[in-house]
């Protein structure tokens, strides 16, 4: 299989304005995908359709070896299906461990009978210091998260979105706020994140986007203006206007 998700001839308008316009395109299942585009080209209404949360006014767009359409599942049926959404701000439990923010993520999906008489195993614990490992908090895992910095908030909800083992990862603005130092380990975490699942990034934050090493997708009034490695967008004229504003 090559194709994860397969968006085709996607439009959606808001009230005559056409934010999405007859868009196209496919992700991999282990991929890296870097979306770029000046405000309003569309991205976060990207996000919103593959999540469920707006239904396009035409197009279809297509999941998994079955080809599934998501546009006939509801937000949560798309979420259980593994597309999982990073929004800008975290929504992390503060009051509440990095440990117990970790294990709570991980027994989300489950029965609530099966919640109420939930007992932490072994093999809970193990995934949860191995989650911990992979987004770089092992050493944090019993801090209040409140008390965490907000590039640490922002690394605890991708491992909390990571406990659920979604097959497709999209994650909005993530570098917006971080020091430089958490920048680059969010694109070490991201990096590896996209070994086993398709992960797309939606960033302004061009430096960002290089070090990402991807493919890239330049929307532009809600279609695709340019793809393509990020050398090769950027030496594309019309991507250039558009981001010079002509
Ligand atoms: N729910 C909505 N109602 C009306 N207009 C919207 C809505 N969502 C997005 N838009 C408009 O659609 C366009 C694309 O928005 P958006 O997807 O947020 O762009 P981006 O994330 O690329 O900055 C913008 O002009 C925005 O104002
Ligand atoms: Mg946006």
């Amino acid at each position: 299989m090559t194709t994860l998700l397969e968006v085709s001839g996607v439009s959606v308008s808001f009230d005559g304005f056409k934010a999405i316009n007859n868009l196209s395109f496919d992700i991999g299942p282990a991929e890296l995908r870097a979306i770029i585009g000046p405000n309003g080209a569309g991205k976060t209404t990207f996000m919103d359709i593959v999540t469920g949360k707006t239904k396009p006014d035409s197009g279809e767009v297509l999941w998994g070896e079955m080809s599934r359409s998501l546009l006939k599942m509801n937000e949560s049926q798309i979420a259980r299906a593994g597309i999982g959404r990073k929004f800008q701000r975290p929504t992390v439990f503060e009051d509440q461990s990095v440990f117990d923010n970790l294990l709570m993520a991980l027994k989300k999906d489950r029965a609530p009978w099966k919640v109420l008489f939930y007992r932490e195993t072994t093999a809970d614990k193990a995934r949860v210091e191995e989650l911990a490992e992979e987004i770089g908090l092992a050493d944090q895992l019993q801090r209040k998260s409140g008390e965490l910095s907000h590039g640490q908030k922002q690394w605890l909800e991708i491992g909390m979105l990571l406990a659920q083992e979604p097959r497709l990862l999209l994650v909005d603005e993530p570098a917006a706020g971080m020091t430089l130092a958490e920048r680059e380990h969010t694109t070490d975490l991201l990096k590896e994140a996209a070994k086993t699942r398709a992960v797309v990034v939606v960033e302004h934050d061009m430096e960002f986007v290089r070090r990402l090493e991807c493919r890239v997708t330049v929307l532009h009034e809600g279609s695709v203006l340019a793809e393509g490695s990020l050398d090769h967008v950027t030496k594309n004229q019309q991507v250039i206007d558009v981001y010079l504003g002509r």
